[in-house]
């Protein structure tokens, strides 16, 4: 199988629990900022779609060079092999950003790229038309202080659209961080686990998929498997690997609540779909009167910010709330995700640890308190 220079962008963070999901999947990787390279074959597309809980999508790396000029980038481009992916009536859209560089205009360095692959297929294919009608074959660059990086995109769709959400829910947690912060917690699955503001239910869900071995991408497609160059049958062996991997049946003990009842009964229906229905206990409550908290489990949420949801003073009193009922658990680890600066202030105890994360754009705080045994 011909191997590619493979590429999964990750939020700032989480670049080492994105190469851990990767490593044990058999690939040796190397992380810089933001994002994990390894090198794989098309099977090795398949499993990190399939399996990676966190990361964004998965990227081939066509090429890496110096531009200061349109016509380097121009140059740069033609001389990659896009012959190799795109055939005659693919669709090949070009997106991508630009940092600190000389060129720094995205839309005129988008078509710029654009020319060049038309150009160097035109000649490969004697056509000067492409209808665009194929399979899509996105590609994608960074320009990097002049450094341009070029990758055509495997995945489609971002990782964290497991399939399992309803769109349009208000200040729902990605996947992927919700994974994050499970992999940080070191849960196992092996104790009573609780997310007390479950909103949609992201984080219990998660922590079910990842405690019974179901694999997050296996419910959905990926715009590769639609390529002529890869083979149908891998993405069907990489999903029956998976299936054969679940651990289903594995006794857990998770819970999810909301003062909503929307959101409960939201979240209710997202773990059915899911696959996880089973395995997790949504009820209504309001944080302070929680009952399923366990002494040796553990707490994990991302409460109200006071940024989309509820105001300052609002969020203040309910993080106030909140240390109350928490301290009284003095053996469980907590897990608190947010962005309100004075949290520690208001929840009335320093954290043990803090983990800086990105919530889309907004830099949040991972305080964690662990057992005071
Ligand atoms: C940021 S959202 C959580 C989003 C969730 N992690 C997800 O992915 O969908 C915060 C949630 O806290 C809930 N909430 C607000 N005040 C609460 C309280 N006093 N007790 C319990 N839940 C509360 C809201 O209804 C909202 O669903």
């Amino acid at each position: 199988m011909k191997r590619f220079m493979l590429n999964v962008p990750c939020p700032l963070g989480t670049e080492s629990i994105t190469a851990h999901q990767i490593n044990m999947l058999g690939y040796e990787t190397s992380c810089v900022d933001g994002c994990v390279n390894f090198e794989g074959d098309e099977e090795a597309v398949a499993l990190c779609n399939i399996n990676i809980r966190s990361g964004e999508r998965v990227l081939i790396k066509m090429g890496e060079f110096k531009a200061l000029s349109f016509t380097e980038l121009f140059d740069n481009v033609k001389k990659l092999p896009w012959e190799d992916f795109i055939g005659k009536n693919d669709t090949f859209p070009v997106k991508g950003y630009s940092l600190k560089s000389k060129l720094f205009s995205v839309p005129d360095c988008q078509s710029i790229i654009k020319k060049a692959v038309v150009q160097r297929l035109s000649e490969k294919y004697n056509i000067s038309w492409f209808e665009e009608t194929g399979p899509m074959y996105r590609i994608q660059f960074s320009i990097m202080k002049d450094v341009v990086s070029i990758y055509i995109d495997t995945t489609g769709a971002p990782l964290y659209k497991r399939g399992y959400r309803a769109e349009g829910v208000l200040a729902p947690l990605r996947e992927t961080l919700a994974f994050a912060m499970i992999d940080i917690s070191r849960w196992r699955g092996d104790r009573p686990f609780i997310d007390p503001f479950c909103g949609s239910g992201t984080i219990p869900i998660e922590a079910a998929m990842y405690a019974l071995n179901i694999a997050p991408g296996k419910n959905r497609h990926f715009e590769c498997e639609k390529w002529a160059m890869f083979n149908n049958s891998t993405f069907k062996d990489a999903r029956e690997e998976a299936c054969d991997n679940e651990k289903r049946g594995e006794k857990v003990e998770i819970y999810g609540s909301d003062i909503d009842s929307d959101a409960v009964g939201l979240s209710i229906q997202n773990a059915k779909k899911a696959g996880v229905g089973d395995s997790i206990r949504f009820f209504r409550s309001d944080v302070k009167d929680v009952r399923a908290f366990a002494d040796k489990g553990i707490v994990m949420c991302n409460p109200p910010y006071g940024e989309r949801l509820m105001d300052k003073k609002s969020v203040e009193r309910l993080y106030a709330a909140m240390g109350r009922k928490f301290a009284e658990y003095k053996n469980a680890s907590k897990l608190i995700l947010t962005s309100y600066e004075d949290f520690e202030k208001f929840f009335g105890e320093n954290a043990d640890k803090k983990r800086k994360l990105y919530n889309g754009m907004l830099k949040c705080n991972l305080y964690m308190y662990f057992p005071k045994r």
